[in-house]
């Protein structure tokens, strides 16, 4: 399958082998591939991504419309309470102007995500939806854990898509990390999800304190379990006011050994090359989009607010504007051969 598969990588060789024929492997095989260096992993990756998603790469612009969030997640610079982060929130007409500039770009899928804000009720949340789906477009929301009920009201008016990232598999890491919330209500929510008929995305932090390869093993066996349609990988980049500012900084190619795993195991769905790992590496969408991904997500957050949507330090773009970015990313995605698909990118198009 592989020039590269000589006596040191015969093992290597023969699960990346089974996982590109199968793309089931046990909790032991994935362990191997996370402890090895990566460099067939991507390979296999990249190879298993050209066969099932061509060379398309799907757009999808992003609003962070409010970083006002009553959860207390011990990694985020949004969490409650960090007193030192200026707070906003855009009004509906705002939000609107920054989805237009996307739509007339020719963005077919709108991301809206925000802290948990309860200020944004399911009414005013359906009002949005309602009034950005007047366009041709797909919508995803990235708000949080909200009721069975409000998710069904959001999905009856028009969302297709949502992403609510597990974090962690691991419970008591679970538990550690996110003081007043709850493990199982995070797994119901993204079942609750999939019941309603969205487009689900799920994902974990690699680079968590405590956090085993195995724990990442068993983070992939979850998402293949709820067969997500979308999984976002992000390194931990720890931020100084928060609890964790003293973890690990070194994130990136564990991250990018876990997103190319995924990418062989579930080899049809959307895996965006995330703004985390470009912020901790030159060109980290890119090696990224060499390694599995096939979806990235401007940010269209108009200038004066992204670098209040502080979730981690020496983010990426915040002095940019959307006009800026968007002809990066085009630029970025041409360059290594890539064709920016026109289509909304569906896991499975019609
Ligand atoms: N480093 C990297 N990613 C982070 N997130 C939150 N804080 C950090 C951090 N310090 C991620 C979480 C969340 C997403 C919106 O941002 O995974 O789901
Ligand atoms: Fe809030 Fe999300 Fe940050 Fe947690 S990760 S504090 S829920 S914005
Ligand atoms: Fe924002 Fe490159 S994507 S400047």
């Amino acid at each position: 399958m592989n020039e590269s598969c000589n006596d040191k990588h015969f093992s290597l060789c023969n699960i990346l082998q089974k996982a590109e024929q199968e793309h089931k492997l046990s909790k032991n095989e994935i362990v191997e591939l996370l402890k090895s260096d990566g460099g067939l992993l991507y390979k296999s990756a990249d190879r298993t991504r050209k066969q099932y998603k061509d060379d398309f790469v799907h757009l999808r612009g992003l609003i962070e419309f409010s970083n006002i969030c009553r959860c207390n997640c011990f990694y985020c610079g949004l969490r409650a309470e960090n007193s030192l982060i200026d707070r906003y929130r855009l009004t509906e007409n705002e939000i609107l102007d920054c989805a237009n500039i996307a739509i007339d770009a020719g963005y077919k899928t709108i991301v809206l995500q925000s802290g948990e804000d309860m200020f944004w009720d399911s009414n005013k949340i359906c009002s949005l939806i309602k009034k950005i789906k007047q366009k041709d477009v797909a919508i995803t929301l990235s708000i949080g854990e909200r009721s069975y009920e409000e998710y069904k009201k959001f999905k009856d008016i028009g969302a297709d898509r949502f992403l609510l990232r597990i974090e962690t598999t691991d419970k008591n890491l679970y538990k550690q990390l996110h003081p007043n919330m709850s493990f199982e209500n995070r797994v119901q929510c993204l079942w609750n999800l999939k019941k309603l008929g969205y487009e689900t995305g799920t994902g974990c932090l690699v680079g968590l304190p405590n956090q085993t390869i195995e724990s990442l093993a068993n983070d992939i066996l979850f998402f293949k379990e709820l067969d997500a349609d979308m999984v976002g990988i992000g390194p931990l980049i720890p931020h100084p006011n928060t609890p964790l500012k003293d973890a690990n900084k070194d994130n990136f190619d564990m991250a990018l050994k876990v997103m190319a795993t995924v990418r062989i195991l579930m080899p049809d769905i959307n895996i965006p090359a995330t703004t985390a790992m470009e912020s901790i590496r030159e060109n980290g969408r890119i090696i990224a989009l060499n390694s599995g991904a096939n979806v990235v997500m401007p940010n269209f957050t108009e200038s004066e607010y992204r670098k209040k949507y502080e979730i981690y330090p020496n983010k990426i773009c915040i002095n940019d504007s959307p006009k800026k970015c968007m002809n990066c990313i085009k630029l970025k995605i041409e360059s290594i051969g890539r064709k920016i698909s026109e289509t909304k990118g569906y896991r499975k198009e019609s």
